[in-house]
């Protein structure tokens, strides 16, 4: 674990704006010189017995006696401990945190990074200060109150505005000793195509949301567009050191206590929606920002609830984003659900016109996933000709078999027999048929399956590229410790024995073992179907097993209280990395 020096640490006291910090997780009132009041935090109470004194940098609760400084509120608030607390403030007031004793390739990235941070940091302060006194933004300020949103969440948040002069920024983060090429990597600046070597500021005249990570540290800026011919509306930092759109939840870093206590996440689609859910006290609310859900985003997010509640669009574009989000959760612990949102209304709109209870509400009626799916079959199936109710009933066979039986599943044949006017036997049956497990593609993977499972697939989908690519299958196999990389024996049987044929696997199979025969036979049956491979392809699949394994490591590691659990997350964050660089040029090959 990263040990930081005493002076960083009085450096990130030093810079904490307590009043902001504490704002964040409830109301305050000035009381005098120095001193603030709110309701407390930490217990149940209609009265606000919660003191803050900003220059001492601490905080008392007069009613529960829970008191301290900056880094215990933020390691009481977000379950944090404390480096993670003098990490996170370090982010969100712009300190660069010095450690000690730290290897010296190791402390450069670091320091890079925090550089980095900060220089963004400063650029969101810079905006947002802008925002609230100059004047060219009275327009910017009028739309978003005009909103509904009100300045102490549009604080939260870190809502500015960019001026129009090109140089705003270039000017002051020069002034703060930052180079071209560090403005240039933040996506701060670019280059004039008219003038070569001229820099100028990315942003202008334009409202700036800023995106930040789980810890509060800005690493991206959304951009809405103020004029009218200014296209485009949103203009995003552009992936790069820092930034990564499919990783990005705007929001995470608000909504994560509240999300953790909750035990689910509402996702929206935009900023605004993100904003007014959290000021209408509803902040377990994250945005992504009008892309599609990702497998990164997903992986984020099941570290902190079980309940994902989509808020998204009830428009086609909306429903088809609803489909794939349920694609990047397949097989994962996340849990789906689908709030019913109104066509053509965003959660925002919805705040400001019907009330916070309204959505409130809306989302207290959120469904599970498959009923959604169920639903949206059976609304476009054509169910007056035999043919559209046997094409509906076999889409609906792999959505229904996949669930247990349970009282959802009965509700969910009733429905289907009611629609399609079939005796709720007759369904049963059709869908407890094991014969044909549907073709490629269609809905089979998508609803929710356990993550034990999910783990025995990714090893299957290895060793069944390994036998579609040969050569480079058995150089895999060669190299990879069999007994660590995989968890299931009957898998590790399998894997030794291609391992040594992998050109011809149903040769010499051992005639004791039945299982292992049946699952080698299985495997060479889906490389035959398994399409286009490509060595990328397998070098995923390698990968995501390398990372299971990490995580087996480190929860072994944390289990026996080992101190080698940072090298291990240190690998896995290797891992990750190289993952998501395959996962780019598989996406770039398609
Ligand atoms: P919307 O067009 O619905 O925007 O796109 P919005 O959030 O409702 O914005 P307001 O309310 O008009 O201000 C939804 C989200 O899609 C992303 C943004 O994150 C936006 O919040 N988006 C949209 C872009 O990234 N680029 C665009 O050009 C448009
Ligand atoms: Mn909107």
């Amino acid at each position: 674990m990263t040990r930081y020096t005493d002076d960083s640490r009085d450096r990130v006291r030093d810079a904490v704006d307590m009043v902001s910090l504490v704002s964040a997780k409830t109301d305050l009132r000035r009381a005098g010189v120095d001193s603030y009041f709110g309701i407390c935090p930490f217990h149940e109470e209609r009265t606000a017995s919660f003191h803050v004194s900003p220059g001492k940098k601490l905080y008392h609760c007069f009613g529960c006696q829970a008191s301290g400084d900056p880094f215990d509120f933020v390691m009481q608030t977000e379950g944090l401990d404390f480096t993670g607390a003098l990490e996170a403030l370090a982010g969100r007031f712009g300190v660069q945190l010095e450690a000690e004793g730290e290897d010296p390739a190791a402390a450069q990235r670091r320091q890079r990074r925090e550089r980095l941070q900060s220089l963004l940091g400063r650029a969101a302060a810079y905006y947002a200060r802008y925002l609230w006194e100059a004047r060219e933004a009275g327009r910017a300020r009028e739309y978003l109150l005009g909103r509904g949103l009100d300045e102490p969440t549009l604080r939260q948040f870190r809502v500015g505005y960019a001026p129009s002069a090109w140089d705003r920024i270039l000017k002051a983060s020069r002034g703060s000793g930052f180079s071209d090429e560090e403005l240039l990597s933040v996506g701060l600046a670019v280059r004039s195509r008219s003038r070569p070597g001229q820099l100028y500021d990315a942003f202008r005249e334009r409202i700036m949301f800023p995106a930040a990570d789980a810890r509060g540290r800005v690493v991206g800026f959304g951009a809405r567009a103020m004029r009218e011919n200014q296209p485009p509306k949103y203009l995003n930092t552009a992936d790069g050191e820092l930034y990564h759109k499919r990783r990005q939840l705007f929001g995470i870093d608000l909504a994560r206590p509240a999300a953790a206590r909750a035990g689910r996440m509402i996702l929206v689609e935009g900023y605004t929606d993100v904003i007014a859910l959290h000021q209408a006290g509803l902040s377990n609310a994250v945005g992504i920002m009008g892309t599609s859900l990702t497998e990164e985003q997903v992986g984020e997010l099941e570290r902190v609830v079980g309940v994902l509640e989509l808020c998204l669009d009830a428009d086609a574009a909306g429903q088809d984003a609803m489909m794939r989000a349920a694609r990047a959760a397949a097989g994962r612990k996340l849990e789906l659900r689908v709030v019913p949102l109104p066509q053509g209304r965003d959660p925002a709109d919805l705040i400001q016109s019907e009330g916070a209870d309204a959505l409130r509400a809306l989302v207290e009626a959120s469904v599970p996933f498959v009923s959604f799916h169920v639903d949206r079959i059976l609304e476009r199936a054509d169910t007056r000709s035999a043919e559209g109710r046997d094409r509906a009933i076999s889409e609906l066979k792999p959505v229904i078999a996949e669930l247990a039986p349970s009282v959802l599943r009965e509700e969910m044949i009733r429905r289907v027999a009611g629609r399609l006017e079939l005796s709720e036997g007759m369904v049963e049956s059709v869908v407890a048929g094991r014969a044909d497990p549907g073709p490629k593609g269609s809905g089979a993977g998508i609803t929710k399956r356990g993550a034990l499972e999910h783990g025995v697939r990714a090893e299957r989908t290895f060793l069944t590229l390994c036998i579609a690519l040969p050569a480079e299958g058995a150089a895999e196999l060669a190299e990879a410790d069999l007994d660590e990389l995989l968890t299931s024996d009957a898998m590790r049987r399998a894997a030794r024995h291609i391992a040594e044929r992998t050109e011809a696997p149903l040769e010499s199979l051992p005639s004791d073992d039945e299982e292992l025969a049946r699952l080698v036979a299985d495997l060479v049956g889906r490389a035959g179907r398994a399409g286009v491979v490509s060595a990328q392809r397998l070098r995923h699949a390698r990968l995501v097993l390398e990372r299971a394994r990490l995580d087996r490591a480190i929860r072994r590691a944390r289990a026996q209280g080992r101190e080698d659990i940072p090298d291990l997350a240190r690998h896995r964050e290797e891992i990750l990395e190289e993952i998501r660089g395959v996962v780019a040029n598989l996406e770039r090959a398609v």
